[in-house]
């Protein structure tokens, strides 16, 4: 037989857990993306060789350095708001990507910044 008092127990503990598991699993944040190695973008241009993972580790400080506006969405897919055709609030992918790719080349006074020199594929 089990008395009421050992099923209080037993009560008690089961709680315990469920809370324990409660805070664990609302304190950690949820695991960054796994980041691409390298991206080849194929356009009317001529191929353009990314390597992603070279920029992201040694060239720039953050993520957000290229993925601005990852608070208001999760999303790391520029078309994603960046549409085929922009406009002068939202610029198109191809603006969206020339003006950050050809930025920071500039700003930092390396990187292509030759049309040939990113498509050159
Ligand atoms: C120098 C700029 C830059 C930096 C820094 C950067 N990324 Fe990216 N990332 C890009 C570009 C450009 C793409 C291609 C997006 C597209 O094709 O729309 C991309 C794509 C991705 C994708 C694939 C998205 C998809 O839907 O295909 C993931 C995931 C990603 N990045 C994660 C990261 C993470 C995590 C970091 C930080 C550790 C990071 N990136 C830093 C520029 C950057
Ligand atoms: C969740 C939506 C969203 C995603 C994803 C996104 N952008 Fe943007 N982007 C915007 C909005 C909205 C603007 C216009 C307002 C602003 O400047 O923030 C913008 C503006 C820009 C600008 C112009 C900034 C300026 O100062 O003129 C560039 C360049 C740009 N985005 C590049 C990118 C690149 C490259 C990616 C992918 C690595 C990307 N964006 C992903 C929403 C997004
Ligand atoms: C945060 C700044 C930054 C951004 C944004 C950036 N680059 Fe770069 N990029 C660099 C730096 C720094 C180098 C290294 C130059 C060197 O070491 O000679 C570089 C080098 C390169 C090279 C030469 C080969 C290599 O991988 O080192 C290519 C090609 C290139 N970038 C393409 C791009 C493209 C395409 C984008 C946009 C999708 C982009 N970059 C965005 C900073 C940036
Ligand atoms: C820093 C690297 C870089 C430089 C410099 C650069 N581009 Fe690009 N270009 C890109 C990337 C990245 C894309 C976007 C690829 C995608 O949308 O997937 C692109 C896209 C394009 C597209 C395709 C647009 C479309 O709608 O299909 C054309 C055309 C183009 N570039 C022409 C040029 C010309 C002309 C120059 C010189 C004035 C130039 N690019 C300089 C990286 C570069």
């Amino acid at each position: 037989m089990i008395s009421r008092r050992d099923l209080k127990i037993a009560m008690f503990i089961m709680i315990i857990f469920l809370i324990t598991g409660i805070i664990c699993y609302a304190s950690f944040t949820p695991p960054e993306p796994e980041k691409p190695v390298r991206m080849m973008f194929q356009t009317k241009a001529g191929k353009v060789l990314f390597t992603h993972s070279v920029h992201a580790d040694d060239y720039a400080d953050d993520c957000q350095n290229c993925h601005h506006d990852l608070d208001n969405d999760e999303t790391y897919n520029c078309s994603d708001c960046h549409e085929e055709t922009g406009d002068e609030d939202l610029p198109s992918r191809a603006d969206a990507f020339h003006t950050q790719c050809k930025g920071c080349h500039e700003d930092l006074g390396s990187g292509p910044v030759e049309c040939n020199s990113c498509h050159s594929l």
